[in-house]
């Protein structure tokens, strides 16, 4: 079973498909951490992640571990978010990604074009969403939780303006599938998101009521 969870950022997806695959017990791809790699690399090489031969060099040099705490950053996001501008960069991190999707067994993905472009041929695809405020909320007590001094208008500024660059970019624009499930996280819990995710995998209905 391939499951492809997209969204914008701090929808609550990468948490969702986190559960989904202990649910079902197949493996799981965070795709933003490829293009948060590149991004952070980009930076540490003192190169401009907005400039597509720097990212791309980049790209083609990436290691493969995935579990440097520092492509969490607000840096790294950003970074990621200009870097995966580039089709260049895109096309370089696609077969890895491919790869992952159509392992022996199925596996879970999450990021911003799983649906349209990984994965079409995905069994259950679900867009994960919540309101810009609703995200911004969420991202600020993150970082505050981490020590970090954060403001919610300044993350809500960042959220809104890494949603315009992913939906505009031509490239693998952010855009659910036709054939997603969507998802509004932004009155349920993280246990109510996880039982609707399940269900819509399911094709089954869910209501926050009765769960
Ligand atoms: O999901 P996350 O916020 O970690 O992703 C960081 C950035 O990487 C996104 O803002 C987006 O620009 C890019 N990304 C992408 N395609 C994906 C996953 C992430 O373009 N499949």
């Amino acid at each position: 079973m391939i499951i492809a969870v997209d969204g914008p950022a701090a929808s609550g997806k990468g948490t969702i498909a986190r559960a989904l695959a202990r649910h079902y017990g197949l493996p799981h791809l965070d795709t933003g951490l490829l293009y948060r790699a590149v991004g952070l690399a980009v930076l540490e090489a003192g190169g401009d992640p907005a400039s597509a031969s720097d990212a791309l060099e980049a790209a083609h040099h990436l290691s493969s571990a995935l579990d440097d705490p520092g492509l969490k950053s607000e840096a790294a996001g950003k970074a990621a978010s200009l870097v995966s501008v580039h089709p260049d960069v895109r096309a370089a991190l696609l077969d890895r990604q491919k790869r992952f999707a159509d392992q022996q067994g199925g596996a879970v993905l999450d990021g911003r074009d799983i649906g349209t472009v990984i994965a079409p041929h995905a069994d259950a695809k679900l867009f994960v969403t919540a309101s810009p405020e609703v995200r911004a909320r969420r991202r600020c007590d993150e970082l505050l939780g981490m020590g970090l001094d954060v403001h919610l208008e300044a993350v809500l500024h960042d959220i809104r303006s890494r949603d315009e660059r992913d939906s505009a970019r031509s490239a693998a624009p952010l855009r659910m599938a036709d054939d997603a499930a969507l998802l509004d996280t932004s009155d349920l819990t993280i246990e109510q998101a996880v039982a609707a995710a399940i269900a819509l995998a399911e094709n089954r209905p869910f209501t926050a009521a009765n769960d």
